[in-house]
């Protein structure tokens, strides 16, 4: 069988790592860049633009792909999916039209309203500047701005964070609506803790993942700009440690509220994961946003706790035989760390190297970014480069375990020493026990 993973990032490493653990299939990659981790797992390796649908098929087609596993958003916007099918090359990932439960905002929070999945902010969609001074000012509450569309994690402002004032959000929107935005969603700004929930489906049945917490500010202390995440941890009995049992299966039953409307709405069926980014708030658990892919660093936890054959879930997912196959997680708590260029994410520096030759692969599993391998060995390309994942009987000891590896990394980079130790996890539940208790 002849398995491709489009995309060349670690979370694209994370999934070839995972298949090449069963020897019985050929994996190829396709994507922007040469990732060293990657192509070192793969028979042949095509570089190339993911969202160019016409080459990703050729290229698929020249190398006999059976099954495409489809790593970042683009491509699935793209509608990669929809052209690999049609030439009956089954994939993980949903069609252009499902995966707008990602690409379109105002898409997702309209499609819950209509099959009443009471999970949403206050929120309203705007086409123009029409009725948005009055919106805003009718919120108590402080308001979020998200243009519609993919953009990376960096067109959503929020008041208190990159926004001051009402003022800066009206502003922010008529520079939106400028540039060409079609659609904004204003939404009431929700105060608690984030966390992630995955499910694999196979267009029927759901199979939930670990709960996980992701970090998407820059440095130490929650501080600093935001980026595509600095680090996650999960915990050995699958919850987090600030979360109760409601919130956790209040969270599936979103999951699976939002794939039954997903699919009723589109009349396909939903192959790939389901990614619930949430928050815990006061009154319970709301949803912040959809992501129709693996999140990046969360997979890296994801499958180095997954016990169960990445391959045999791939069957799984494209014969639809999801419920036949015993999924099962380690039942250990896991610490990824990302290390990333100085001056990520706005003034990263480029063409630099570093050295992960001192970092001991028996006691963390290592996963390739934006990183290059040239004849004076590995460089820095800009982005998230390296990512460092342990697990161990507590986050604790998961924790200390990357934070000793990690600092064997030279060159010029930084990290969040912070990620996943006890006094950041403390303020967590802290800060959501004051909120419910209040
Ligand atoms: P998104 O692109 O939808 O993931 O939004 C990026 C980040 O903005 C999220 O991870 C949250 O931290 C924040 N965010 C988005 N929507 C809200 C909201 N309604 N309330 C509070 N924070 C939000
Ligand atoms: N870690 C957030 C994301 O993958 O979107």
């Amino acid at each position: 069988m002849h398995i491709a993973i489009i995309g060349t990032g670690a979370r694209e490493h994370a999934i070839a790592w995972k298949l090449s653990l069963d020897p019985t299939v050929q994996l190829f990659n396709f994507g922007p860049t040469h990732n060293p981790g990657i192509a070192g797992l793969c028979q042949a390796v095509g570089i190339g633009d993911v969202t160019d649908v016409t080459a990703v098929l050729q290229w698929c087609q020249e190398q006999k792909i059976d099954i495409a596993w489809i790593g970042p958003e683009a491509p699935l916007a793209a509608g990669v999916v929809n052209a690999l099918e049609a030439f009956g090359i089954a994939c993980i990932g949903p069609t252009q039209q499902m995966a707008r439960l990602e690409s379109s905002k105002s898409f997702t929070r309209e499609l819950l309203d209509k099959y009443e999945i009471q999970a949403s902010p206050s929120y309203r969609v705007f086409t123009s500047m029409d009725g948005v001074a009055d919106y805003m000012w009718s919120l108590q509450d402080d308001v979020v701005i998200k243009p519609d569309g993919l953009t990376g994690g960096k067109g959503v402002r929020v008041m208190g964070a990159q926004l001051k004032t009402r003022e800066d959000a009206m502003a922010y929107c008529s520079e939106l609506f400028a540039e060409g935005a079609k659609r904004i969603v204003i939404e009431e700004k929700l105060v608690g803790q984030e966390f992630s929930l995955m499910s694999f489906s196979d267009g029927k049945h759901l199979v939930h993942m670990p709960a996980v917490q992701d970090h998407k500010r820059a440095y130490v202390g929650d501080a600093g700009p935001n980026t595509g995440g600095m680090g996650s941890y999960t915990d050995a009995n699958h919850s987090l440690p600030f979360l109760n049992e409601h919130d956790v299966i209040f969270a599936r039953q979103i999951n699976e509220q939002t794939l039954y409307a997903i699919q009723e709405e589109c009349g396909e069926e939903y192959k790939g994961i389901i990614y619930g980014g949430f928050i815990a708030v006061r009154g319970g658990v709301r949803l912040i946003e959809y992501n129709a892919r693996f999140g990046d660093p969360e997979v890296m936890n994801m499958l180095s706790l997954l016990k169960t054959s990445l391959v045999d879930i791939t069957k799984a997912i494209a014969e639809r035989t999801l419920d036949q196959l015993h999924v099962e997680f380690a039942p250990l708590a896991s610490v990824c760390k990302y290390v990333v260029p100085q001056g990520y994410p706005d003034k990263p520096v480029r063409g630099e190297p570093i050295d992960i030759t001192q970092v001991d692969q028996a006691k963390v599993q290592l996963f390739y970014g934006a990183v290059d391998q040239t004849e004076g060995g590995l460089v820095l390309t800009g982005s998230r480069a390296v990512g460092l994942v342990a697990t161990g009987t507590t986050i604790a000891e998961a924790e200390q375990v990357v934070e000793q590896e990690i600092k064997k990394i030279t060159g010029p980079v930084f990290h969040r020493e912070d990620i996943g130790t006890a006094a950041l996890i403390d303020e967590r539940i802290t800060m959501l026990r004051n909120l419910r208790h209040a």
